[in-house]
Formats: structure tokens, sequence, C-alpha cells
């Protein structure tokens, strides 16, 4: 089969990465899934989960994994793919196959994310992304449910970038990616940088930026960052991380100084 074409069986071999339990040693299962139109790699876990028979005609355990909105929103079902971190819901098995994927000799290969702790088989707990959120305390503080008045004028530029910031869905991409994030370091990433900006950003937000930007300071910060964009390549929201990043660096030496000199 030439890497263009697209193979003539009625099945589509997977080989995934399982592990039984949080400490269990991981070991690899491939299944033969019926080929469907526009199938994705959720949808061969959920054939899988109907019929848990390895392709050798074992009866296995489900695979399990983690999935929420089922149109790359929720960030929930983030695994690598063929090597590549990205989301099984919007991961087109017929696109895998162009790339001569899919066949016993070259199963398309799923694994779980390797930067977050594993729970079983390919769901991962994020929970690391959460809470650097709630540290930042990403959230606009409000005084009360009274009526406010309008919002304050917005140029269209902040705008813009805002939107991008916001389109964040918490999916641990950048993470995986990022070469100083590990599994049992203190480094927030790009998520978290991304998010400081965005909050900071916003008029009534901006009350609270003075403690996001203490905890860039932190060690496991924005001093952390080795600048390798490695973050940039994989967002699948291309979330401006270059622009946030940059920003979150001016920000932070902008606030040390004003302490220093200010006490501030
Ligand atoms: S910045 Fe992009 S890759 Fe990182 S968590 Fe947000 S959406 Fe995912
Ligand atoms: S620029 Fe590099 S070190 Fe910094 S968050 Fe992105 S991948 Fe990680
Ligand atoms: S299930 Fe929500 S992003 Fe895939």
């Amino acid at each position: 089969m030439t890497a263009s074409t697209t193979p003539q069986t009625s099945s589509v071999r997977l080989r995934i990465t399982r592990r039984d339990t949080p400490d269990g040693a991981p070991y690899q299962q491939e299944f033969d899934v019926p080929r469907r139109p526009q199938a994705n790699v959720i949808s061969c876990l959920q054939a899988i989960a109907l019929n848990p028979v390895t392709c050798e005609g074992r009866a296995t355990s489900p695979v399990v994994w983690d999935s929420n909105c089922l149109e790359e929103v929720c960030g929930a079902c983030t695994m690598n793919i063929n090597g590549k971190v990205r989301q099984s819901c919007s991961t087109l098995v017929h696109e895998l196959e162009k790339s001569g994927f899919g066949t016993a000799e070259n199963p398309i290969t799923v694994e779980p994310m390797k930067k977050f702790p594993v729970v079983r088989d390919l769901w991962v707990n994020r929970q690391r992304m959460f809470d650097n959120l709630k540290h930042i305390k990403a959230w606009v503080p409000i005084d009360g449910t009274h009526h406010l008045g309008s919002g304050p004028v917005e140029s269209p530029a902040n705008q813009d970038l805002r939107y991008g910031l916001s389109r964040c869905m918490t999916c641990g991409c950048c993470l995986e990616a990022c070469p100083q994030f590990t599994i049992d370091n203190d480094f927030v990433g790009a998520q978290t940088f991304s998010q400081v900006l965005y909050f900071n950003m916003h008029e009534t937000g901006a009350t609270l930026k003075s403690d996001r930007l203490e905890v860039m300071e932190e060690p496991g910060g924005i001093a952390d960052c080795g600048n390798a964009q490695n973050c940039i390549k994989v967002c699948p929201k291309e979330v401006p991380l270059t622009e946030a990043i940059a920003a979150i660096g001016r920000q932070t030496t902008v606030h040390a100084i004003k302490r220093f000199f200010m006490g501030s």
C-alpha cells in the first residue's frame, strides 16, 4: 500500500496503550474495528467498548477514556495518536489512513498523555491545570448582583486578542509538548500564561493583576519558560501563546521593578 491510498480491508487496526490502575505497568493491545465512513478515533473506542475482543480473539476489558463534548470544545479526550497529541473526537480515521495508518502492519497507535497522571488506560487526570487556574485567580471579581452600569469600552485589537485567548479549552496539548513541563515539577506552562493575560486584560479582572503576577514570579512561573515554542505548534485552538508568553514576561518584570522601588 502506498502512503496516499486508503486500504480496502473492512476493518481498521488500533494499537492501544493500556494501564489497569494508576500505578500499574502499561501494556499494549491491538483491536480491529469495523471501518465506517467519517469515523473518528472515539468512535473506534466506542466500537471496542461494544465488543472488547483483541485482534487475536481474546476477550478483554473495555478500554477506558475521557470525553464530553465530542466536538473539540472540552479538551477531555486529548491523547497521543500516532505520537501526536490531539483530540480523539476530531481525529478522523480516514485522514490517518491517507498516511498509511490503520493496517495490521501499521496500526493507529493510541496512548495516554505522558505529562499527566494516568487514571486508567487513556484517561488522565488534568486537575493540575484547573488547580493552576485557581492559583492565578482566573476569574473576574464582581461586587454584587445589582446593576453595575455599562461595561468599559475595549478596543477592537484588544477584543481580538482576548477572543483568541478565550478559546483555550484546557486540553493540555501545549503542556504535553513543552520540554519544561514534566509530570512532577511545578512549571505552570503556556495554558496558564494565556489565562493570566486573558484576565489581566479585562478591565475588572485587572483588579487581581498583581496577585496573578506574583504567582508568575514564583518557581514554576514565567522565568522557567525556555521559549522553545513547542506549545504554539500543537495548540488546536490557535490560542495566541507567543503573544501571551511575551506579554506576561513584560508584565512580570514591570511588576517586580515596581515592587522593588515602591514596595507595592
Ligand atoms: S493553550 Fe491551546 S493547547 Fe494549551 S490548553 Fe489551551 S487550547 Fe490546549
Ligand atoms: S515556549 Fe517552550 S518552554 Fe515556554 S511554555 Fe511554550 S513549549 Fe514550554
Ligand atoms: S470530547 Fe471534548 S474535545 Fe473531544
